[in-house]
């Protein structure tokens, strides 16, 4: 069970602006050092959320490998291949070394082999470390062992290290965060550093966001850092330690986003597309996720996927906003049922334009020019069904199902 988090669900507000007025940590001059790995939001799979959290073999590892490539996800971006916690023997070796679980089932083959096997179809590998004395199920951590394991996991050809917290290290978890900054620094290899370290920061609702929340403070050093409790496969709730739903972890990120850019992208977790919720719930997830520059790490099982769950995965007009750095995206407008978010794309006049239905009731949603900073006509093109609406003038209806969303992209044609 978890004892990290610090509760991080804010309150619907109006916040074209409020993001805005926030101060940025200095993420320029502090990244120096840091590779230059994350320009874009990464995108991969990890198995935490599907194989019964922490089941992950080498057998399962290397089938959703060739699944990446057969389905298409391999060429659509995803390209690192995540083994989370589970993979270590609950004992060091003699010389405190991590060990991995070589038994029957687990990793026989020894990780390296995997690592080749994943680097041999043309993807990344990944792996997971702790801040604290342990992992989160409870097996080694590597607290004061940092330089070694991070040692360790370059030698196994990692290409993305996911460090996550719970037990706490001993002292000021920033120090610690840094401190593994400097390990991969050491390395000389160019890993994409996680941080899944929410830590508690200073929890009074008068401090300025970025004390409020002590995972921002990771900006300056690392390349994805999360923002929310572990995603479950619900798209209303829960809302804590166990769990955050999709609309939960949209109301999270939306005082955030500001924080998030090319290089240090804010994370919304692994993707629960697939793993039971409704087309239309994953459809949103997904939307939400690529809108706001989340990492897109799908947490399904892609061996044996629905074609349903596959189209979602491969909607690249979706991917190529989430892959579009020129500006963050805002929640521009919400009546707290029925919200719009905008984000200014590379092209010239467009923006891409996301409408959530958070009720069960279908609903008709207008986004009024005004509110995405365009006006007069503007064509208007669905981004799930790849296909052109029209010009329309002053504004847009659409009908929107239940809990659903619009996936637009909205192009000024003065
Ligand atoms: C935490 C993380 C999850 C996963 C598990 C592994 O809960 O937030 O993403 O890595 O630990 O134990």
């Amino acid at each position: 069970m978890k004892t990290k988090k610090t509760a991080a669900v804010v309150a619907l507000c109006w916040t074209a602006g409020l993001a805005l007025a926030l101060a940025r940590p200095g993420t320029a001059a502090a990244a120096e050092g840091r590779p230059d790995v994350a320009r874009t939001p990464p995108m991969g799979w990890n198995g935490w959320n599907c194989f019964q959290k922490g089941n992950a073999d080498e057998v399962k590892i290397r089938q959703v490998a060739d699944a990446l490539v057969a389905t298409g996800m391999r060429d659509a971006g995803y390209s690192y291949v995540i083994v989370d916690d589970n993979w270590m023997r609950d004992e060091r070796d003699a010389s405190g070394n991590l060990v991995v679980d070589t038994s029957p089932g687990k990793f026989p083959a020894g990780m390296k082999g995997l690592s080749d096997y994943v680097h041999g179809k043309g993807l990344r590998f990944g792996m997971y470390l702790c801040y604290g004395p342990k992992t989160c199920l409870g097996l080694p951590g590597s607290e004061g062992r940092e330089q070694q394991d991070v040692d360790l996991l370059a030698s196994l050809g990692v290409d993305f290290l996911k460090v996550d917290l719970c037990p706490f290290p001993k002292g000021s978890l920033n120090d610690k965060e840094k401190l593994f900054a400097e390990c991969i620094r050491r390395t000389g290899r160019p890993i994409l550093y996680y941080v899944d370290g929410l830590g508690t920061g200073n929890e009074s609702p008068s401090a300025p966001l970025g004390d409020r929340y002590e995972y921002l403070w990771a900006a300056p050093y690392a390349h994805l850092i999360r923002v929310a409790w572990d995603s479950v496969a619900s798209f209303d709730g829960p809302a804590d330690w166990g769990g955050t739903g999709v609309l939960q972890t949209m109301d999270v990120m939306a005082p955030l986003v500001d924080f998030s850019g090319p290089g240090h992208w804010l994370d919304a977790d692994m993707l629960q597309v697939g793993n039971g919720m409704t087309a239309d719930e994953d459809r949103t997830e997904f939307a939400f996720w690529s809108i706001v520059g989340s990492s897109l790490i799908a947490g399904n099982d892609v061996r044996s996927m629905s074609p349903t769950t596959r189209e979602i995965l491969l909607s690249s007009e979706v991917i190529a906003v989430n892959q579009d750095t020129t500006a963050m995206a805002h929640r521009v407008l919400t009546d707290g049922y029925h919200e719009i978010w905008s984000k200014p794309l590379e092209e010239a006049g467009s923006r891409a334009v996301l409408l959530v239905n958070r009720k069960t009731a279908a609903a008709r949603m207008t986004v009024p020019w005004g509110v995405v900073g365009l006006r007069g006509n503007a064509t208007v093109r669905d981004l799930y069904a790849k296909a052109d609406r029209g010009t329309f003038r002053d504004g847009y209806a659409v009908d929107v199902p239940g809990h659903g969303c619009a996936m637009l992209k909205v192009v000024a044609r003065p």
